[in-house]
Order: structure tokens, then C-alpha cells, then sequence
């Protein structure tokens, strides 16, 4: 199985495959030397044996005339004298030339004086001589005496030639010729396939081979050499133009190689600088959406609190104009009818004039407080506080309230006796402020404060309030404990309130380090939890809880 690289047939080896004897180079050119050398050598030898066959044919009639005339004379004197042994003597003579195999001397009246002939073998050469040279031919020669000078005919002297002799020796002759030619182009043949093999073949098959097993990437790989006895032949020229082109390539190569490196570095420069920038305007984005986060934050901010101020003077006006309006009407009409009024009439202004002072201060109270926290001067008081008890007094400043609007307020506390180390107002005011809440926004419904000691291990006591009342929208969820926020508009407000109470819880929880929560659900109610993380320093009962929990 062969397979086709770089153009060269190879086996499954990777070995160029070795050419076939008869498609090789050397093998071509002395098979076509030869050939035209072989018809040249029997043109030559047909021509040779051409003259050679028409000088035989020549020599043949030119000897015939050449014997005969030779024994012209003493054939004469043997008829003249009819000398019988003489006649035999002659006949006989003729016969010792190949050429003739009958002789015989006739005298004048037509007796056979001597006659001799030569029996010839039936042969397959006889018959090729034959062929070339003519059947048996009969010459017959007049044999005249000659008589004081007068010519007198005294008999014949008849020949028979036959050219089995010479015909014999022209195909022997002929064959030598054309063997030898033959022989002459063997050897030829052999001769110049070796030297074809070795000036050719052999440095064509060595650089072939060396050709193909050329690595183009290897740099630094060796060159083509190849072994010939002439320099600056052709093959020479091969080997300096391949040798030339792998130098070429190999600088191509060399070129190519560093250019690719070059162009790597810059790649990999590039990269960095892309990176580098990247990063940088990724920062410079990310600082300036940053700030204009902030800064929508702070313009969100300050809008809100812009809002909020102004729906807090608005409410702030009200809410003081109120019960200023109530102290002044009460008091103005029980000065004008001071002598008319009766005194529990009189009495009755007086404690309007009292309730609606109390509010304005308790507003003014709430104000003071918030800026306070707000300017981080709020004093935070320790001091001994019993829980239960604290959130039972809440409950019962707001039993009127609960009363007006028909709720039913319980308790539902974790231990009798829940005593912890915090601001005793503050706790107060916060729970008011929740619970005030729960009632408020809550008609024909219950109010529950429940308190749990959630994770004993995390000292965590948890106070939650909740109600059955309107519930709030989740939209004003996440603002109600902004500062003078309420859920509902000024304008279709139901409920009093300046919306300062949350605020007031949130602020304090942060002062003191609790959270609150809220769930709620519209026309289902509100749940707000306060979580308050207390420390060693601030529970007090913790040999009651071990002793309990034990
Ligand atoms: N338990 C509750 N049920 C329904 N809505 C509530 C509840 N608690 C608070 N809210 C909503 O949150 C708003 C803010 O409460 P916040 O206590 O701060 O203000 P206020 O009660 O309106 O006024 P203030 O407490 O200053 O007298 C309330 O106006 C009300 O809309
Ligand atoms: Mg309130």
C-alpha cells in the first residue's frame, strides 16, 4: 500500500518505495541504446552479408571461368590425342574444386572420353544453399586444338557446378555475423546499464531519498549531498539549486519565526495595555456609576427629606395649631364669661385647656427628642427595669383608647417576673408608641403584646405587638419609619398623629443597639417586633432563667 507525501510515492513504512527495474532510469536509456544499436548492427549485418552473398555469386562464375581455362589446353591434347587417362586426369582435377560435382570430357563425334561426378547429401543446407545460390548449372565449353595455327574443334568439356559448398560456408558466415552483432549489443547493454546505474540512477535515487527525508521546519537540519565522480555536471547543479531553495526556505523560515515572536510580544502587549485600560475605564465606570448612585441617593434623599419636611410643617402646624387653638378658645371664653359660667363648667374648659398644653408639650417633647438623637446627644440612663410591669402600665394609659374604639388588648407575657437593665423611658416610650399604634389603627379588633426569651444561648428577648387593625400598603411599608411619615396623606388622614412616633422607635432602637421589624397585610393587621440583644450586664434574672429553663 502506498500513500502520496510531498509528491514522492512511499510505503506504509514512510520509506520512498523502490522504483521498478524496468522504470529505471539506467534501465530506460540502455534499452533504448541498445535498441537503436541492435537494428544499426543488423542493418549493418544485411548489408554486410548482401555484398558478402553478391561477392559469392562474383567468385563463383569468375572461378568456374578460371578452372575451365586452366584446364582448356590439356584438355585439348587429351581429346586430340584421346588420351583416356589423361581425360580422367582432367576430369578428376575439376572435381577436387568444391564447386563442381559432375565433369565430363566428350570428344567431337560425341563419346564420353572421361566423366567423374560428386554425390551430394540431401540436407536442409543444401536446400537453403540452393535457395540463395541456384539449383546445379551446366556450363559447356567448345575445346578447340589448335593445328599449325588453324583452330579445330575436337570436343566438350561439360561442368555441373552446385552451391552447396559455398552456400554452406555464406550461412556460417552470415550467422557469425548476425550472432556476434547480437553478442556485441548484449554486451553493450550490459556495459552501459552500469554505467547509466552509477553516473544516474544511483545519485538520483540517493537525492530522492535525501529530498524526502528533508524536515523544512528543522532549521538547522542538514543539507543534500550526493556522491559524483564529476563536478559542476548537472546533477551537481540539482543538488546546488535544492541545497539553494532549503537555504531560502530556511531563511524564510528564520524570518518567519521571529516575525511570529514579534508579533506575540506585541499580542501579548497589547493584551496587557487592553487589559490595563479595561480595567481602568471598568474602574472609572464603576466610580462614576458609584457616584451617580450616590448622588441620586443623596438628591432622592434630600427630595424625600425636603418632602417630608414639608408635610411636616404642614402637619406640625396643624397639629399645634390644634390643641394652641383650644387652649386659646377655652381660655379666651372663660375669661369672657368668668361671671356667668358655672364652676364645673369652668372647670371643665380648665381641663381641656390642661389636655390640649399636655399634647402640645408631649409634641414638643417628641421634636426636642428627635433632633437630640439626631445630634447624637440623646443621655441614655440605665437603671433596673421589670418588664412585665412596664409593658402592663402602657397598656393601662391606653385603656381609654382601647375603650373608644372597642379593641381588646392582652397580654401574653413570658414570665411573671422579667426584670433587665435598660433606659426605663426610652423602653417606655417605644412600647407607647407601638402599642399606641396598635390601638389606634385598630376598631372593634384585639391588640396582643407578646414577649419571648427567643435564644436563651444569644440572650435575645423578643417583644412583639400585634393587631388586627387596617393593616398597611406595601408601598408605604418601607418608608413608615422615615421621620414624619405617615402612611396615609395629610389630606385624607383619619387618625391623628404628627408621624413622628416610628421615627422616634427607630432612632432609639439604633441608640441602643435593638431592631424592629414590621409585617403587615391591608384590612388584616400588623405585627411589629422589637428584638432586644441583652448582654450579661443587662439581665438581671439570669439565675431565675437557669433555674427555669433548667
Ligand atoms: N399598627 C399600625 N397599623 C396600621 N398602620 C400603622 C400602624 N403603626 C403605624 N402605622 C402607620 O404608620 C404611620 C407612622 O406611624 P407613626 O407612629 O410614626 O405616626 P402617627 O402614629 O401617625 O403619629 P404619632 O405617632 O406621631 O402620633 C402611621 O401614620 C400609620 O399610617
Ligand atoms: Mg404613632
Amino acid at each position: 500500500m502506498a500513500t502520496m507525501t510531498h509528491g514522492i510515492r512511499q510505503d506504509i513504512t514512510g520509506h520512498p518505495k523502490r522504483i521498478p527495474f524496468r522504470k529505471r532510469l539506467a534501465v530506460r536509456q540502455a534499452a533504448f541504446v541498445v535498441t537503436v544499436a541492435c537494428l544499426l548492427g543488423l542493418l549493418s549485418s544485411v548489408v554486410q552479408i548482401y555484398l558478402d552473398f553478391g561477392d559469392q555469386v562474383r567468385n563463383r562464375d569468375r572461378d568456374i571461368d578460371h578452372y575451365i581455362s586452366t584446364v582448356y589446353e590439356p584438355a585439348a591434347n587429351a581429346l586430340w590425342e584421346l588420351n583416356g587417362n589423361m581425360a580422367d586426369a582432367i576430369v578428376g582435377g575439376l572435381l577436387g574444386y568444391d564447386l563442381f560435382v559432375e565433369a565430363t570430357l566428350t570428344t567431337g563425334n560425341g563419346f564420353p572420353l572421361a566423366q567423374k561426378e560428386r554425390p551430394i547429401m540431401d540436407s536442409g543446407a543444401i536446400k537453403m544453399a540452393e535457395w540463395l545460390f541456384g539449383g546445379r548449372q551446366e556450363y559447356a565449353v567448345d575445346i578447340n586444338y589448335n593445328d599449325d595455327g588453324q583452330p579445330f574443334r575436337v570436343g566438350t568439356l561439360t561442368v555441373i557446378s552446385h552451391p552447396y559448398k559455398m552456400g554452406s560456408q555464406f550461412i556460417q558466415r552470415a550467422a557469425v555475423t548476425f550472432v556476434g552483432g547480437f553478442l556485441k549489443s548484449l554486451v553493450l547493454a550490459g556495459v552501459l546499464l552500469i554505467a547509466f546505474y552509477l553516473t544516474l540512477t544511483k545519485p538520483l535515487e540517493s537525492l530522492s531519498r535525501q529530498v524526502d527525508a528533508l524536515d523544512p521546519t528543522d532549521v538547522d537540519g542538514e543539507k543534500v549531498v550526493i556522491d559524483t565522480s564529476a563536478k559542476d555536471d548537472e546533477l551537481d547543479r540539482i543538488v546546488q539549486a535544492i541545497n539553494n531553495q532549503i537555504d531560502l526556505t530556511h531563511n524564510h523560515l528564520r524570518e518567519l519565526d521571529a516575525a511570529h515572536q514579534a508579533l506575540e510580544q506585541v499580542n501579548k502587549d497589547l493584551e496587557t495595555a487592553v487589559d490595563v485600560r479595561t480595567k481602568e475605564l471598568t474602574d472609572e465606570i464603576e466610580a462614576k456609576v458609584k457616584v451617580e448612585r450616590q448622588l441620586r441617593i443623596a438628591a432622592a434623599q434630600a427630595e424625600e427629606s425636603a418632602l417630608a419636611r414639608t408635610q411636616f410643617l404642614a402637619n406640625m402646624s396643624h397639629e399645634l395649631r390644634t390643641p394652641l387653638n383650644a387652649i386659646i378658645g377655652y381660655s379666651e371664653f372663660a375669661k369672657i364669661n368668668l361671671d356667668h359660667v358655672p364652676p364645673e363648667k369652668l372647670h371643665e374648659y380648665l381641663g381641656h385647656v390642661h389636655g390640649a398644653g399636655t399634647h402640645l408639650l408631649d409634641l414638643v417633647n417628641s421634636i426636642l427628642d428627635l433632633s437630640r438623637m439626631h445630634a447624637g446627644r440623646m443621655p441614655v440612663d440605665y437603671e433596673e427595669v421589670d418588664l412585665n410591669e412596664l409593658v402592663a402600665d402602657v397598656a393601662q394609659s391606653l385603656e381609654s383608647a382601647c375603650t373608644k374604639n372597642r379593641v381588646d388588648l392582652t397580654l401574653d407575657l413570658d414570665r411573671d417576673q422579667c426584670r433587665i437593665v435598660t433606659d426605663r423611658l426610652k423602653i417606655k416610650q417605644v412600647l407607647f408608641n407601638l402599642l399606641g399604634n396598635a390601638v389606634k389603627f385598630t376598631t372593634d379588633g384585639s391588640v396582643r403584646v407578646e414577649s419571648r426569651w427567643d435564644s436563651p444561648e444569644e440572650d435575645l428577648l423578643t417583644i412583639s405587638v400585634h393587631d388586627t387593625g387596617i393593616g398597611i400598603d406595601p408601598l408605604a411599608l418601607p418608608t413608615i419609619f422615615e421621620n414624619f411619615t405617615q402612611a396615609e396623606t395629610h389630606l385624607s388622614r383619619r387618625f391623628d398623629g404628627s408621624g413622628l412616633g416610628l421615627s422616634i422607635v427607630r432612632e432609639t432602637c439604633e441608640l441602643l443597639g435593638w431592631t424592629v421589624s414590621v409585617k403587615s397585610e391591608v384590612g388584616s393587621g400588623s405585627c411589629f417586633t422589637l428584638v432586644l440583644p441583652l448582654g450579661s450586664a443587662t439581665r438581671i434574672d439570669q439565675s431565675d432563667r437557669s433555674g427555669e429553663t433548667a
